[in-house]
């Protein structure tokens, strides 16, 4: 088993994308710290999972907005764990609108979970990851990149979080810590009912996925757990897409008539 052995913290770790991560490690043999910020029985039932693979599992509390209950979560893996091998930081908030009627609490509020907890985590659990030359996995989306309507709060976010994995990749390499992102497109999880249409996100996701279906968590988790192994020791400080094939580009098809497409469709 290829993470046989070591500890990781994920961030959000109790449902969604997380869940999917800290299932995965804890399958490729990881001992899981499971954060999360409100809903403790699903943390606990997903921390009960994970012992069920025979794997050990802490849960702690800890909102990612809060400088504070960092401190604490971190202090307490290092003073009762004393050991770190993955950090995942996988919490997100945003919320959905115009950049025009955008509340600074939003604003603020996503650049806190989505970029400055990435930084105060990596700060104060760089000594144990140092020891164990760890991984350290920013969660990130594809809206970093590219425009999304009403998405700006997240996608500024994002891009800023993938700029930090960048410069954490460049100073921490000397302490011989990896650091990258994983860029997801449109998953199924509870964030979709973010959208003011979800039905319209997976429309998009399935008319423009090659694969023409919408991501699921699993399709994130096994990319999270190769970049934490030996196999990829040669990739940090970069932002790796999973997101079936999404953002390739635009299909010339799409502005088709409805006559054009009947044709093409025949001559396929
Ligand atoms: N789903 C998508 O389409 C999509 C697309 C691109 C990127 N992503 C990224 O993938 C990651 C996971 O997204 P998801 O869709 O799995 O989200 P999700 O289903 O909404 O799950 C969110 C998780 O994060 C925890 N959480 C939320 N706010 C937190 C905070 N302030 N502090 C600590 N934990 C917090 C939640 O815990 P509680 O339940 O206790 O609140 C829960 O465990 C995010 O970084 C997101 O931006 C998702």
């Amino acid at each position: 088993m290829k993470h046989a052995g070591k500890i990781a913290l994920v961030t959000g770790g109790s449902r969604g994308i997380g869940k999917a991560i800290s299932m995965r490690l804890a399958q490729d043999g990881a001992d899981i710290i499971l954060n999360y910020k409100s809903d403790s029985k699903t943390a606990e039932e997903s921390a009960a999972e994970i012992r069920a693979l025979g794997r050990r599992a802490w849960v702690f509390q800890a909102d990612m907005k809060d400088d504070k209950a960092i401190r604490a979560m971190c202090k307490q893996i290092t003073d009762d764990i004393g050991q770190l091998d993955i950090l995942v930081h996988n919490a997100a908030f945003g919320t959905m609108g115009s950049i025009l009627r955008m509340g600074l609490f939003s604003w603020r509020a996503a650049m806190d979970i989505n970029v400055t907890a990435l930084l105060l985590l990596s700060q104060r659990l760089a000594p144990l990851l140092e020891k164990s030359g760890g991984h350290i996995i920013g969660l990130s989306s594809i809206g970093a990149d590219m425009t999304f309507s009403e998405y700006a709060c997240i996608g500024v976010s994002k891009a800023a979080m993938e700029s930090l994995v960048r410069y954490l990749a460049y100073e921490l390499a000397a302490k011989g810590i990896h650091c990258n992102g994983v860029s997801a497109g449109p998953v199924e999880t509870r964030a979709i009912d973010w959208f003011k249409w979800p039905d319209a996100v997976h429309r998009y996701a399935t008319t423009k996925s090659p694969w023409s279906r919408i991501g699921q968590p699993s399709d994130l988790s096994g990319v999270v757990s190769f970049l934490c192994t030996e196999d990829a020791d040669w990739i940090t400080g970069q932002i790796i897409r999973a997101d079936g094939g999404i953002s390739m580009g635009e299909d010339f098809n799409d502005w088709l008539t409805e006559e054009q497409k009947a044709e093409s469709a025949a001559r396929s």
